[in-house]
């Protein structure tokens, strides 16, 4: 199996690995094949909406939540530390809705690829962002 030079950097020295203790909203995953296990801990900012929405009186800026800060915690295997490094590199600084659309293609481009047989390991981190996201947005 080959890894892309990318994932080997990322799996060597992964970015943003660790925990927030008080997290605003954290998600975790596991795979039931594997075993592997994922963990996301995310703090929540709000910002202005660079976009105006007009309003009976005018333009009005809506506000709206953005990740400010994001940790991982991967008990998993190369592909798995790989693609939550490179997830907490894409989302960091965006908003959820961003957020909620990232998909594996996305990490898996980032990465320069993956093997086919770890395609399915590039899912762990993005549910576990999506579960930690949608049990902030349903608080
Ligand atoms: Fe389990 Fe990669 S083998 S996530």
């Amino acid at each position: 199996m080959q890894y892309s030079k990318k994932v080997i950097n990322h799996f060597k020295n992964p970015k943003n690995q660790g925990i927030i203790k008080k997290a605003d909203a954290i998600g975790e995953k596991g795979n039931p094949v594997c075993g592997d296990v994922m963990k996301i801990y995310l703090k929540i900012g709000v910002q202005e909406n660079k976009k105006t929405h007009s309003t009976g009186s005018g333009q009005a800026k809506k506000q709206e939540y953005y990740i400010k800060d994001i940790k991982f915690e991967t008990l998993g295997c190369v592909a798995a530390i790989a693609v939550s490094s490179a997830l907490t590199e894409v989302v960091k600084g965006k908003t959820l809705d961003y957020a909620l659309k990232i998909n594996k293609n996305t990490i898996v481009k980032k990465l320069g690829g993956l093997p086919d047989v770890k395609i399915h390991c590039s899912m762990l981190g993005i549910e576990a962002l999506r579960e930690a996201i949608n049990k902030f947005k349903n608080k």
